[in-house]
């Protein structure tokens, strides 16, 4: 139930600082606590900023304050007795920086512990979310800018679940448009008696080549293809046939993708939606937004060149009428309050144009901090060793699944040569080898901010060292193999034992551990995936620390260093789990 959730280590502070916030300045109203981890770690943890701002607003007013300072010390003086804080002090011009009770971190851990990590999950303001990913083209080729929508929506609505946001997965297939004219006639030419199945036509790629080819070089043909459009959005019943066998095999080469990625996805592509744009055009025209211009109808936006087109100069619909009549159908139809779209960075101008036209629209209000919203996370190209787009030597593009095997048979020949083969089963070596394989694939592409180029490079991704899915893998393995080797029964020790937080090292982990739910939160209300990626390798060094310094296995402290080292695992699961990749318990 959400209700159970505590809220973020910055939200319970926040809720401690209001109550002083109100006592201290009881005519302000509504003064929202401004709190932030400290810069500088000597001075304390987390430090409140509402000095500043306050004393600009109230100094006009006949304050008996002097100054912000004294501002910053009354907020102190007034806070109430809280088992959260140790010890505060006002610093500079009123900034008011707390030092958290080292005993309150070791009690939060434990309670997550015994309650789990679930406990943990930030509470956002919306209910309903779509995230609309991926999104490849029928009958052309899926590519590595489709794999990072993949990758990056698959995170995105992970996250926004596990903060328990309502997340409807959204396909927004290209299985519509004028390209189906000719793949159905050269169909119904290869194929006259209309049996097909996915051997025949093989790679449904080639298959649009060829088609293309016939298409550009035969006037007659081309001919017979823009009639074929006509009868196919006449609803015409043998073009229907052939469109759904078209798509049909386009779709079990997706699945294979997304099956091997474990990613989940409910297909609503462009045709969908085909039905609603009349009515939607209406209600655009209806608000005179749309007008004539050059044969075609278009709605101009301020401070661009070029109008977003919504009827073609031969009276088709075309992508952005179907975006229009989709935002229309998700607003209204299911209910969605923030609709994130995941598309290379070259489409940001689309997106920026048809928002905009909606907000004109008043569908969403133009203020960008009000439901409903939408986003576009636009991201970067993936590149090659040389620089250029990526692509691999024998073939023009490269094929998802066959990248994903590459990735999985390296990794599967490092373990053989570690002597794997000998001490596992081979469902244990294919399964570790798969599950370091594709997350190794997926880290690379999420520790970057997005919008950046990546280069795409076996040999640094399956690296053991440095900020890797291979390096963290090891880490959370290496862990759970401590608390197995110390041959405790850990849900016990949850029960009976006592975590305490007592050397430096041990606090810094702990604290650390205390800051994952308000990291996804801040994911998710950028919509960066870097930012978890950053946490969780912070995790892993602040845990390297700890266990240098402190022994666990048959110490004194050893129960209270278990629990620490379990809290880890398990946030380090929850980060994976985020992230799109599986765990592995040993290495
Ligand atoms: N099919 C498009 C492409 O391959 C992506 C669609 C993104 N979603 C959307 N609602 N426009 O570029």
């Amino acid at each position: 139930a959400p209700e159970n959730t505590t809220g973020s280590l910055k939200e319970q502070l926040a809720k401690v600082f209001e109550v002083s916030l109100k006592v201290t300045v009881p005519d302000e109203s509504e003064v929202v606590p401004l709190i932030a981890p400290c810069s500088k770690k000597e001075t304390g943890d987390y430090q409140c900023n509402n000095a500043m701002s306050l004393w600009s607003k109230i100094k006009g007013k006949g304050t008996e304050f002097r100054g912000p300072q004294p501002v910053g010390q009354a907020i102190m003086r007034n806070l109430p007795a809280s088992d959260m804080i140790e010890s505060c002090s006002v610093a500079g011009p009123g900034f008011i920086n707390v030092k958290l009770s080292t005993q309150w971190i070791a009690k939060s851990i434990q309670k997550m512990l015994t309650d789990g990590i679930d406990t943990w999950a930030p509470k956002l303001s919306v209910k309903r979310a779509i995230v609309d990913f991926s999104s490849p083209n029928i009958a052309k080729e899926m590519h590595v800018g489709h794999l990072r929508s993949t990758i990056i929506g698959d995170t995105l609505a992970r996250m926004l679940e596990y903060s328990k946001v309502d997340v409807l997965r959204r396909n927004h297939v290209g299985d519509w448009g004028t390209q189906f004219g000719m793949l159905i006639e050269y169909l119904f030419e290869q194929f006259p008696d209309g049996e097909v199945n996915d051997q025949d036509i093989g790679e449904l790629e080639v298959f649009y080549k060829a088609s293309k080819q016939r298409f550009d070089s035969d006037a007659e043909f081309k001919e017979r293809a823009q009639q074929a459009v006509v009868s196919l959005q006449g609803g015409e019943e043998k073009y229907r046939k052939a469109w759904a066998q078209i798509c049909d095999i386009s779709r079990k080469g997706f699945e294979k993708v997304y099956q091997r990625l474990g990613v989940h996805l409910e297909e609503k592509g462009e045709s969908f939606y085909n039905p609603y744009i009349p009515g939607t055009l209406d209600l655009l025209r209806k608000e005179s937004l749309i007008e004539e211009s050059e044969g075609a109808q278009v709605i101009f936006i301020e401070g661009k060149k070029i109008p977003l087109i919504v009827v073609k100069r031969d009276g088709g619909f075309n992508y952005a009428s179907t975006d229009l009549a989709a935002l229309w159908y998700r607003l209204n139809e299911e209910k969605a309050e923030w609709i994130i779209y995941v598309t290379d960075v070259g489409q940001r101008e689309h997106f920026e144009m048809f928002f905009t036209a909606a907000k004109r629209a008043g569908w969403l209000p133009s203020d960008e901090n009000k439901y409903p919203k939408t986003s576009h996370v636009g991201f970067g190209l993936v590149l090659g060793d040389d620089g250029k787009r990526f692509r691999t030597r024998s073939t023009e593009v490269v094929k998802l699944v066959d990248l994903l095997d590459e990735a999985k048979n390296r990794c599967k020949a490092t373990l053989v040569d570690r002597g794997k083969a000998a001490a596992w089963t081979p469902e244990e070596l294919d399964q570790t080898a798969e599950a370091i394989g594709y997350g190794a694939v997926k880290y690379a592409d999420l520790k970057n901010n997005r919008l950046t180029n990546y280069t795409f490079n076996y040999d640094q991704m399956l690296n053991d060292k440095g900020n890797t899915a291979v390096y963290l893998l090891y880490a959370h393995a290496r862990i759970c193999s401590i608390i197995r080797k110390s041959g405790k029964d850990i849900e016990e020790l949850k029960r009976e034992g006592q975590l305490k937080l007592e050397k430096d090292e041990e606090r810094k982990l702990g604290l650390h551990l205390l800051q994952f739910p308000e990291v996804v939160e801040e994911a998710c209300t950028n919509l960066l995936p870097n930012v978890l990626c950053e946490y969780l390798y912070d995790l892993s060094e602040k845990f390297t620390s700890f266990y240098s310094e402190c022994q666990v296995v048959g110490s004194a402290e050893e129960t209270s260093r278990l629990l620490l080292c379990e809290a880890t695992a398990v946030v380090m699961r929850k980060c994976f789990h985020l992230l799109g990749i599986t765990p592995v318990y040993k290495i």
